[in-house]
């Protein structure tokens, strides 16, 4: 890590301290533990070898409060303040926010400007005095630029994204932090919230509730509040021109409907209906649903897929947001926003649930053929690679939303339904989204909850089906 220019004296002392020791605070007298205090430097990634850089140790956020101006087309595009409340989970002298881009202006840590450098996609920052283990910060980062598109060999365009008349964000799974600074790993879900400030005439959404808008001054301020812990990958804004239509699902959960109105595959009206309609659905048959409302936004957006954005997926209007796009996305929020995975390699815990729910939306609404018709048609495929020799819960980085984490990992949830019977395959599922509520999981926890509730060994099963690199025969 190269802690070069913008460094100040007492900045200086601290990071020298840091180059001449060891990282984690190991010593015993009181002396050599302020020396460690003084040196623990947070880890520079979250260590997952799909994302590598991705993330950062030696803090915990609690909470992300963005305050952003947004201008499209305008240069920048974009300036921010962000104050990110966190706690430390060891000594912290120094430690490391991702962002990718952009020009920082200023940090301060607990209210005192703090020294700061760049280097790749890590801001690093020197704490202006040490903050002990269990001690709750607020760093604050004033920002501002163009974020740049991410166009990657394997996952496409996505992140921070111009559409016709605003701006779009989808960040799964590394787009975050081209926009704010922030510990963006699924690991570390936080709270959320949002100001955001565009030009009259539009408007800007973002997770979670609608708290309030204010016009002065040429500007339109909107403020939305998440108050249940969200990953950062799923944080969105969205600025432009909306319809918007809110109500309340029959089964009586808040909804938030928007449509660009340059959209022509579907209405405000129409994507409503059908988001009250999935999400009542899958509340009875995957547990309460878990935030304080639903909804989505459609917008005139040129991407490659829809995603699952907490409280309100986004759509694209060309790709249009059809019912099982929609049962697709409102999933999700059972599986991947309130039971979010703790490494990518996971992804099938979020695509393969996704994908079944698809499937039994297309049987339950006669839309489309059995969820056995769908599981035999992939099965007959018996020399497709993409499914057979990737395996879903191990499926590499260049196939983190390839077929099998979604196909695979949708077929084995039939395969252990087939297995457990529809009693014990619903109550793992309903088990699964309320002890993990809000929190994180890995497939080893998926397997040991089946194998609970069902009273079965289910080793070779999960074996052959999520890790196995040819056709499961026997199972
Ligand atoms: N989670 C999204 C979905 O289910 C896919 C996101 C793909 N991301 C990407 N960068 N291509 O449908
Ligand atoms: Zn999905």
């Amino acid at each position: 890590m190269s802690h070069s220019s913008r460094i100040t004296a007492s900045a200086l002392v601290l990071s020298l301290l840091t180059a001449c020791s060891a990282n984690q605070a190991t010593g015993r007298s009181p002396a050599s533990r302020a020396a460690s205090a003084a040196s623990a430097a947070g880890a520079a990634s979250a260590g997952d070898p799909y994302v590598p850089g991705d993330g950062n140790g030696g803090y915990d956020v609690q909470h992300y409060d963005l305050d952003l101006r947004i201008t499209p087309r305008a240069t920048p595009e974009l300036t921010g303040t962000a104050t990110i409340t966190a706690v430390a989970t060891g000594a912290l002298a120094r430690f490391d926010l991702d962002l990718t881009g952009l020009t920082v202006s200023k940090v301060t840590v607990g209210g005192t400007a703090a020294a700061f450098s760049r280097s790749g996609s890590e801001l690093v920052i020197t704490a202006p005095a040490p903050i002990a283990r269990g001690g709750r910060f607020a760093v604050r980062v004033e920002y501002s630029g163009t974020p740049r598109v991410i166009d990657d060999p394997v996952l496409g365009r996505y992140g921070w994204i111009p559409t016709s008349d605003g701006v779009f964000t989808g960040d799964e799974p590394s787009g975050a932090h081209t926009w704010f600074p922030s510990n963006d790993h699924p690991e570390d879900k936080a709270t959320f919230g949002f100001r955001v400030t565009v030009p009259h005439g539009l408007n800007a959404i973002a997770n979670g509730r609608w708290t309030g808008t204010r016009t002065s001054g040429g500007s339109t301020t909107s403020t939305w509040r998440e108050d249940t812990p969200m990953a950062t990958y799923l944080a969105m804004v969205d600025v432009g021109r909306f319809k918007v239509r809110t109500g309340r699902t029959p089964g009586g959960v808040p909804v938030y409907a928007a449509v660009d109105p340059a959209v022509t595959t579907t209405t405000v009206d129409k994507l409503f209906e059908t988001t009250a309609r999935v999400t009542d659905t899958w509340a009875k048959l995957f547990g309460p649903y878990p935030f304080g409302l639903t909804g989505g936004v459609v917008d005139d957006v040129q991407v490659g897929f829809a995603l699952e954005t907490q409280t309100k997926p986004e759509y694209s209007g060309a790709m249009g947001a059809d019912p099982t796009t929609i049962a697709h996305e409102l999933s999700h929020q059972w599986f991947g926003d309130s039971v979010t995975v703790a490494r990518w390699s996971d992804i099938w815990l979020n695509e393969g649930f996704a994908t079944y729910a698809e499937w039994m939306w297309g049987e339950r609404s006669g839309s489309g053929t059995s969820v056995q018709t769908q599981f035999d048609q992939r099965y007959r495929q018996a020399d497709s690679p993409d499914l057979w020799s990737v395996a879903p819960a191990e499926p590499g980085r260049a196939r983190l939303f390839g077929r099998s984490v979604y196909e695979r990992g949708a077929m084995t949830l039939h395969a252990l339904r087939q297995k457990v019977g529809d009693a014990k395959f619903f109550a793992i599922l309903r088990t699964w989204t309320s002890e993990h509520r809000y929190g994180n999981a890995t497939t080893p926890q998926f397997v040991a909850l089946a194998e609970r509730i069902s009273g079965k060994d289910l080793g070779r099963f999960f074996q052959v089906w999520l890790y196995g690199k040819t056709r499961p025969t026997v199972w």
